[in-house]
């Protein structure tokens, strides 16, 4: 395999690999990550904060269009009570998404647990948001209260896809959410973006696209998984279009093996998406190059109403008996989990010593 010079046609080839060259991509993404990023396997504590959102994205089941979701908000003290849950269980950091907002009352409510966040944990649990797009003017006050990274999915790099995934109104530009993404670079964060896989309409080269987007944008972090239809959105109409769940599995799996051959210094999400389609597929994608887990801490009464699309697992397991059991299945992956570390990307340093020598 050469991978020297990385374009759309050489990755396009590679995600169609099958057979003996497959297992050769799967090899060659093991071992890069294993050189460069080791196995650690780091913890992110997920708080999904709240499911209201003023956005209508087609594939979404908490979409604002969809009248069958009870919307909910967590109070100051859950929020709290979550935060100090990671970090009593030694994870480095915590990531607090919700639907996208941007008014005043969530801007400030935000910055305010931020800091209750950071005062709590004495700073010791780094914070990532995952809150939509923003001002440059929030951003900037969120970073001061505490927050060190931000994830903001660009979904598609492809404009006329991403049109198609989305309504056409300003609220859903694509330049918007790319200048969105830009700004955080610019902010200072450590900057996490990602993509859906097997989106209908989507090919082979669009998926190309994407990783050359995450290279060419210089991204610290990603999260990406496979799509997954949600009755109650308008695209369920074309799940006719979708590969079979286990091709849209294995097509992630391709995804993330070579996003860490191209960018071996990044940190890479293994998806509760992946899980949804298969039952040990967190553990699949930490042996092809995924080096972050993301539990979910959110309580249990909330999770039914945070569901972006069907079947999402651990509805119902209690948080500590979860991690319990995963601790296992990770350590079966032959990784281990790295206790008490932030597990920042090595990548956001190595892009900050270049900016310096520029
Ligand atoms: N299938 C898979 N991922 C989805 N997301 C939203 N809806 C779906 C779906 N139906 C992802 C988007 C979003 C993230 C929070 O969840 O990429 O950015
Ligand atoms: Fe809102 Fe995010 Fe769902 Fe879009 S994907 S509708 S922004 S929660």
């Amino acid at each position: 395999m050469t991978l020297d010079n990385f374009n759309n046609d050489n990755l396009s080839r590679l995600l169609m690999s099958q057979g003996t060259e497959l297992e050769e991509l799967y090899r060659q993404a093991k071992q890069t990550k294993e050189q460069v990023v080791g196995n650690n396997v780091y913890y992110r504590g997920l708080i999904e904060y709240s499911n209201r959102c003023t956005k209508n994205c087609f594939y979404c089941g908490v979409r604002r269009g969809n009248k069958n979701v009870k919307r909910y908000t967590l109070t100051d003290d859950e929020v709290l009570e979550a935060a100090l849950l990671a970090h009593r269980n030694n994870f480095g950091s915590l990531v607090l998404q919700s639907g996208e907002r941007n008014d005043k009352i969530f801007v400030e409510k935000i910055a305010f647990l931020l800091s209750q966040i950071r005062n709590a944990t004495h700073g010791e649990l780094h914070v990532t948001l995952s809150l939509g797009e923003q001002t440059a003017e929030t951003l900037k006050l969120w970073r001061r209260n505490g927050a060190h990274r931000y994830l903001l999915r660009i979904e598609t790099s492809n404009r006329e896809l991403y049109q198609k995934m989305h309504p056409n109104d300003s609220l859903h530009s694509f330049d918007k959410r790319l200048d969105a993404l830009k700004l955080l670079q610019y902010c200072d964060y450590q900057t996490g973006t990602g993509v859906m896989i097997g989106l209908p309409f989507q090919t082979i080269s669009h998926l190309a696209d994407d990783l050359l987007f995450i290279r060419n944008h210089n991204i610290d972090m990603v999260g990406m998984g496979p799509y997954i239809e949600h009755e109650e959105t308008h695209l369920y109409k074309y799940r006719h279009l979708l590969l079979p769940a286990d091709e849209r599995f294995e097509l992630s799996m391709k995804m993330v093996a070579l996003l860490r051959i191209i960018m071996p210094d990044i940190n890479i999400a293994a998806t509760t998406a992946m899980q949804t389609l298969h039952p040990k597929g967190r553990e699949k994608a930490l042996t092809v190059g995924a080096n972050v887990i993301m539990p979910n801490l959110t309580p249990l009464k909330y999770r039914e109403g945070y569901q972006l699309y069907a079947n999402k697992p651990n509805l119902h397991e209690e948080t500590e008996s979860h991690l319990a059991n995963l601790k296992v299945s990770i350590e079966s992956a032959g990784c281990k989990v790295a206790i008490g570390e932030w597990g920042d990307p090595l990548h956001y340093f190595n892009r900050q010593q270049n900016i310096k020598k520029e």
